[in-house]
């Protein structure tokens, strides 16, 4: 498989260029705006490569959902987005290009937070009256706030507690309402993403927690993405259908 690497110069778009290289994938074209660290193969906008590719990876800004998008539909390249902070007018432009190719996105590659994400919803419908809050903490580089994860963490509780509201960044005055998902987001030193949700009753605390150890995890994921959607028809593809 031959990779459009969206993002290349990121501390994610080297995980990736670690992972794939001496493997039998290949990345045919590294596209990001920063300086040029593969000589000859980099390209400022992904318009600007032209050659063949099999699928697209991208770890870089939501900011680039436009370009990134046009270019996968125009070209009729799979696209893997792993990039967070998506505004739903982002999310438009990729439910869009999802009519035209394969696209697969979700905010955390691994299968691990996968199950993380299954467990905290079957503990929520256990204890229906419990309170639930998840804390996440990441590196002081990560731009957006709350996590992606955070967010498809509390979405997918919210699966079994329609009426719940999420709650981002509390402060003042104020009770915690008994619907609430609160997310409160930590960012120190050089932290991968670390997500523990807790559900508590008034007399136990469940705690369920992931913790990224290398940004490898999040790498190895995306290109098992990219595996997946090579030869699926168009249409928009998550965590779910790559593990069945
Ligand atoms: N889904 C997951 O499992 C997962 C895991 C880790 C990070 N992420 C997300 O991936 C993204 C990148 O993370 P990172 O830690 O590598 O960030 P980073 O800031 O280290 O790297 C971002 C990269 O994107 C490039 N870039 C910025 N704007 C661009 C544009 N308009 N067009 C093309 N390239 C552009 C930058 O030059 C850089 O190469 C973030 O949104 C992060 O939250 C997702």
């Amino acid at each position: 498989m031959e990779i459009i690497l969206h993002g290349s110069t990121g501390a994610m778009g080297r995980a990736v260029t670690e992972i794939v290289s001496g493997g039998k994938h290949s990345i045919a074209a590294f596209v990001s705006p920063e300086y040029p660290e593969n000589a000859g193969r980099q390209y400022v906008k992904i318009s600007d490569f032209n050659g063949k590719a099999d699928c697209i990876v991208d770890f870089s800004s939501h900011f680039a959902a436009k370009d990134l998008t046009d270019y996968a539909a125009q070209r009729g390249i799979p696209l893997v987005i792993a990039t967070t902070g998506y505004t739903e007018e982002e999310m438009d432009m990729v439910r869009e290009c999802a009519k035209k190719v394969p696209v697969f996105m979700s905010s955390n590659m691994s299968l691990g937070v996968a199950a993380v994400s299954d467990l905290a919803k079957r503990a929520a419908a256990l204890f229906p009256g419990a309170d639930i809050e998840i804390v996440e903490y990441h590196h002081n580089r990560k731009a957006d706030a709350p996590s992606g994860t955070a967010l498809m963490l509390a979405n997918s509780i919210k699966e079994v507690r329609p009426n719940a509201n999420i709650v981002t960044g509390r402060s003042g005055y104020g009770k915690r309402q008994p619907e609430d998902i609160g997310i409160s987001a930590v960012r120190l030193g050089n932290e991968v993403g670390t997500h523990e949700v807790y559900i508590a009753t008034q007399s136990q605390v469940i705690t369920i927690s992931h913790r990224a150890q290398s940004r490898s995890l999040f790498a190895e994921g995306a290109i098992s993405a990219a595996e997946f959607l090579i030869g699926k028809p168009a249409g928009f593809y998550g965590m779910k259908d790559l593990i069945g």
